[in-house]
């Protein structure tokens, strides 16, 4: 039997698919690369914003002409489209086989004629890598609730995984040639907090630190005021932690992150930032900002600016407001910014942005960094190239064919604000 996986949307959509390819690998079916060869196809979909779950819908309705291969062909979404009640999308998606909810993969295997591979988030059922590179979730769901946010109707409340879980993973994925493991979590700080020893983040990131074979750690998503100074002690203390942080701000103005219900202000954000840059000056910070929030006016959208110049970030995700059903923002608030306006202040941030990383990147032009090689990647005219990361999680190409896996110190010529390239100048032992 055949399967295929369709899948948009963050990082631990990428991880849950994989998950599930490894539960049909166990029972022996096969990945194909397209729909009209498999006997089951599922669409992992993302609802974070409209244009997400257009693209979804899109998908199926072009699924829908496969119908007519007979019962025993199935059609699977599963993903943050999928609520707690199914019966609007049943209706509306009559010729769907399942829906299952984030993680919640029994209604596929019951489509299948399966019972369920046993337990929640299946800790038995290990992901085969297909690249050095890996996500591993350690925490599910998200407690938040901020305003616009659709993700903890559709991923449920945080539940974390113990130690020695993620660690049998963490080993399973080492001794498959994993060289860079990202933990993974909507709040990755609030890990721990629910287990019956309370760990947090640092105390699992210091024992994975033992594990051979691993050269490095990530971690995302951070949430400003679950970050504590333990974390980040122990991120600047263990060598193979990298000194990377994704941390939304969504906005800089208080009275708008009063709205969004972030639950911090923009002083409790630069307090962060300093505590990480003191302990590691060098550490890569990435954001998200939300532009066009229910009633952001031009002096509150200035601040986001003003703040995005402040900070210097490595990197901004930046997105228009998405009003999104069942959210308390949905209901409660006006989504009075006009369009083109959220547009114009999406551009100026995603302007802003460029210069800021040019100018970071441009800084490393002579220097050498430690770079994770991923895979190969021939240059414009055919010729043999390899790309991969440095620890601040940069885009590096590098000329020749080097081998994916290893860490190479690349000397930096070439520096735009979306990638790096440069030449190997020698192999670092780790
Ligand atoms: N509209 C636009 N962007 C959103 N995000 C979350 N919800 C919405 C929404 N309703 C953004 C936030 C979050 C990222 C994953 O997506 O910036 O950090
Ligand atoms: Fe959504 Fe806020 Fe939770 Fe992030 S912290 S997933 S933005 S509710």
């Amino acid at each position: 039997m055949r399967y295929h996986i369709w899948t948009v949307g963050c990082q631990m959509n990428q991880a849950d698919s994989q998950k599930l390819a490894a539960g049909l690998d166990r029972l022996g079916w096969a990945e194909v690369g397209e729909p009209d060869e498999a006997d089951l196809v599922v669409l992992n979909t993302c609802a974070i914003r409209d244009h997400a779950e257009q693209r979804a819908i899109g998908k199926l309705g072009a699924l829908k002409k496969l119908r007519g291969r007979g019962a025993g062909f199935k059609i699977a979404v599963m993903g943050c489209m999928v609520g707690p009640k199914t019966e609007e999308l049943e209706r509306r998606f009559p010729f769907v086989d399942a829906f299952a909810r984030p993680q919640q993969f029994a209604p596929i295997m019951e489509a299948i004629g399966h019972d369920d591979l046993g337990g929640e988030f299946w800790p038995e059922t290990f992901t085969a890598p297909d690249s050095v590179t890996a996500y591993v979730p350690i925490v599910h769901g998200c407690d938040k609730f901020c305003a616009y946010c659709i993700v903890p109707y559709r991923r449920g409340r945080e539940r974390s995984r113990t130690i020695a879980d993620v660690r049998s993973e963490v080993e399973h994925l080492a001794a498959r040639g994993v060289r860079e493991v990202t933990l993974l979590g909507q709040t990755v700080e609030a890990y721990g907090h629910d287990l019956a020893e309370q760990p947090d983040l640092g105390d699992l990131l210091r024992e994975l630190h033992e594990l051979d074979g691993i050269a490095r750690f990530r971690f995302l998503t951070s949430y400003p005021k679950d970050m504590t100074p333990r974390i980040i002690d122990a991120v600047a203390e263990l060598p193979k932690v990298c000194e990377y942080f994704n941390i939304p701000v969504q906005s800089g103005d208080d009275a708008v992150l009063e709205r969004m219900r972030r639950g911090y202000d923009i002083a409790l954000y630069r307090e962060k930032v300093a505590l990480i840059r003191d302990r590691m000056p060098d550490a890569a910070i990435t954001t998200d900002i939300i532009v066009g929030f229910c009633g952001e006016t031009d002096a509150e959208f200035q601040h986001t600016l003003d703040l995005v110049e402040e900070v210097q970030f490595d990197k901004v995700h930046v997105a228009a407001y998405s009003p999104r059903p069942g959210t308390i923002a949905y209901r409660k608030l006006a989504d009075d910014v006009p369009q083109e306006t959220k547009l114009a202040r999406l551009h100026a941030i995603e302007q802003a942005e460029a210069v800021i990383s040019g100018r970071i990147n441009g800084r490393l032009l002579g220097k050498d960094v430690e770079v994770l090689v991923e895979g190969l990647k021939p240059g414009p005219d055919g010729e043999p190239a390899s790309f991969g990361r440095t620890r601040g999680n940069k885009l590096v190409h590098v000329p020749g064919e080097a081998h994916a896996g290893d860490l190479v110190a690349v000397r930096i010529e070439r520096a735009s604000p979306w990638s790096l390239g440069g030449t190997p100048a020698a192999a670092v032992a780790v």
